[in-house]
């Protein structure tokens, strides 16, 4: 049974850490792992829109001396009905690793069950674990330090949000999320990460008052209201959301020293304000080039039997 990487839930604080030291090591040291992947081959199922995760995984399998191949959900015959459970044993056949972003959770699931190949979660509908690796490296580096440390996220309970809730836990970081009545994040994830949390010692605060959430933040977190494929949400979502934006004011209540994130792509005006992601707090793009760095190390981790640094 290969090793996957599908929720943060399922590393070691001990494996976090090291994928974390594995990544600052490769953003330092591009040429040391050069051939790492060489004649490897990662099939990236694409069944959203992306630009970072898709650039960044194909940039990253060239960077490692192997080759990472696009295939569109609508393109292949998954879209047109053909099984995931096929799909994972023919691409098992061709490819040393698949890398998906779907709709359904249970999608990358299968693919790991009816796969022999390691499979990496590029966001599911409940997920995104490779983000959240990118956005620890990132507050690693303006911080030099993570534990004890609080991450504030204010806005919708989504993929993001929950694969959060694990990766600061794992990180033996506090969380405070606000999100409006309706949009918290779901129970299910909630009592998992609590459970991390618990474990590692660090507290998981929801609430819907974001100021709240925001005092004393090491780092401001937020993403959009309307995710893929709620795109018909969005008006209502709109109107629910009101009085959570990220603007100078909600930031000026975190630790002076906070820095803003954000997964990317935003909406200036809606979850955030322009001041905040264009302003000097704003880490968003190091965040995104953190994707390359974080996801290398992944990569090399599951399919280049890389040893994570202890
Ligand atoms: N943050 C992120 O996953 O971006 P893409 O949707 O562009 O891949
Ligand atoms: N929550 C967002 C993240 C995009 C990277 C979405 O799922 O659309």
């Amino acid at each position: 049974m290969p090793r996957h990487f599908i929720s943060l839930h399922d590393l070691t604080s001990a494996e976090l850490a090291g994928l974390l030291q594995l990544g600052l090591d490769v953003k330092a040291h591009r040429a040391r792992y050069a051939g790492a992947l060489a004649g490897q081959t990662l099939a990236m199922i694409f069944q959203k829109s992306s630009t970072r995760t898709r650039v960044s995984f194909e940039v990253a399998m060239l960077q490692l001396g192997g080759h990472g191949l696009f295939l569109s959900g609508r393109d292949i015959q998954l879209g047109r009905g053909e099984t995931i459970s096929d799909t994972a044993q023919v691409l098992s056949r061709y490819v040393d690793g698949i890398m998906a972003r779907t709709f359904a959770h249970q999608d990358v699931l299968d693919l790991a069950r009816f796969g022999s190949v390691p499979v990496i979660n590029g966001l599911t509908d409940d997920l995104h674990p490779c983000q959240v690796v990118a956005d620890l490296l990132t507050i690693r580096e303006a911080f030099g330090d993570l534990e004890g440390r609080k991450i504030a996220y204010v806005g919708d309970g989504n993929n993001v949000a929950h694969s959060l809730m694990f990766g600061a836990a794992k990180a033996g970081m506090n969380i405070a999320i606000a999100s409006p009545a309706g949009y918290r994040v779901q129970e299910k994830y909630l009592e998992l990460a609590r459970a991390d949390a618990e474990a590692a010692g660090t507290r998981i605060e929801v609430t819907e008052d974001p100021r709240e959430a925001v005092r004393g933040a090491s780092a401001v977190y937020t993403d959009v209201w309307a995710s893929m494929g709620q795109e018909e949400e969005a008006a209502k979502r709109l109107r629910a959301f009101a009085g959570y934006q990220v603007d100078a004011a909600m930031m000026a209540l975190a630790h002076p020293d906070a820095i803003f994130l954000h997964c990317l792509p935003c909406h200036r005006g809606e979850e955030v304000a322009a001041e905040v992601v264009d302003g000097p707090q704003s880490r968003v793009f190091d965040e995104a080039e953190n994707r390359l760095h974080a996801q290398k190390a992944i990569l090399l981790w599951l399919m280049g039997g890389v040893a994570l640094p202890a």
